[in-house]
């Protein structure tokens, strides 16, 4: 009898320990399945990045392929083949970096250099495909310039090429128009003011309409516009149509195909976009100037 008794209050106690552990461990181990699962921020790609890509797709979404080069570039393709004469002033040290000399000596002569701007895939594109060719292309250019409000000397360019039968300048004003439109809205134009580049001619310089005060800032002083200067237009890049001596270099025949092209620079583009006011913001990797564009990855 004594045994049963005993147990009968083991068990009862044993119970009564169980269910005060299984309450403790409710409360102890709980989950808050509403905390984040990882407190390292996942990170995200680069503003310049991104915007690099959606004028890309802008494109591709044209049908143009995108084409890449190398940034090590030889001296040819950079200068010579887009009809840069041997005594250009661009070819003085104050723009390129000279890498190497032809005969493997540094001098400033000839050999390879960083590449000054995106318009070398221009030849790339036409050596390695046979017309129409319609390309567009991203990428980092490099010049000797010193890092300040509006200048970097590692920057981003997007260069654009059509090459075919017939295109006109009127395919050119086009495809800005519809560009412009595409990345700042409805109603969006460009104009064209005449300009100089040795590989495209006619040349011209390319404004869109500011996209803040629509032009309505000009000649009004109750409304003046920051972002263009009450100007009504901003400077994207260059343009024109591409020069036969470009093509005949590339191996295209001028009488047959003709072509457009244009460039601009991406930082450029990013600070009216956004009204970034120092381009130094975007090369010194603070996550404080990145975060407020978002966490697209
Ligand atoms: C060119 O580089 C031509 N290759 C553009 C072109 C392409 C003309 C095709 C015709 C046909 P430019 O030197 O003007 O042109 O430079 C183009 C853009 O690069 C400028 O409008 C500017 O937005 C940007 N840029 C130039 N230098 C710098 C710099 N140091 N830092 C940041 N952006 C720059």
């Amino acid at each position: 009898m004594a045994r049963g008794a005993v147990n009968k209050a083991l068990a009862a106690r044993l119970a009564a320990l169980e269910e005060e552990r299984d309450a403790r461990v409710l409360v102890e181990e709980a989950v808050d399945v509403t905390l984040p699962y990882d407190r390292v921020p996942a990170g995200a790609r680069h503003p310049l990045t991104t915007l690099m890509e959606r004028v890309a797709d802008v494109f591709v979404a044209m049908g143009y392929e995108v084409a890449e080069g190398p940034e090590v570039e030889a001296e040819w393709f950079n200068f010579d083949a887009l009809n840069f004469v041997p005594d250009h002033p661009a070819r003085q040290m104050q723009d390129t970096f000279f890498v190497q000399g032809a005969d493997g000596a540094r001098n400033d002569e000839s050999g390879v250099v960083l590449r000054t701007h995106t318009s070398p895939v221009q030849a790339r594109a036409l050596l390695d495909r046979e017309p129409p060719v319609y390309v567009v292309c991203p990428g980092r250019v490099y010049r000797t310039d010193e890092l300040d409000a509006t200048h970097t000397p590692v920057f981003h360019q997007i260069e654009l090429l059509a090459v075919d039968e017939g295109l006109t300048m009127a395919d050119l004003k086009g495809t800005l128009d519809h560009m412009v439109q595409a990345l700042f809205g409805e109603g969006m134009k460009t104009r064209l003011r005449p300009n100089y580049f040795p590989f495209t001619e006619p040349s011209a310089e390319m404004d869109m309409v500011c996209y803040v005060c629509r032009g309505e800032s000009v000649g009004n002083p109750d409304r003046p516009c920051r972002t263009c200067g009450s100007e009504g237009w901003i400077e994207l890049g260059g343009c024109g149509m591409v020069n036969p001596k470009v093509l005949t270099a590339c191996g295209v025949d001028p009488a047959k195909y003709s072509g457009f092209a244009f460039g601009f620079g991406i930082e450029r583009m990013l600070m009216f976009r956004h009204n970034v006011e120092d381009m130094r913001d975007m090369v010194e990797g603070d996550v404080r100037f990145t975060r407020p564009f978002g966490m697209e990855i």
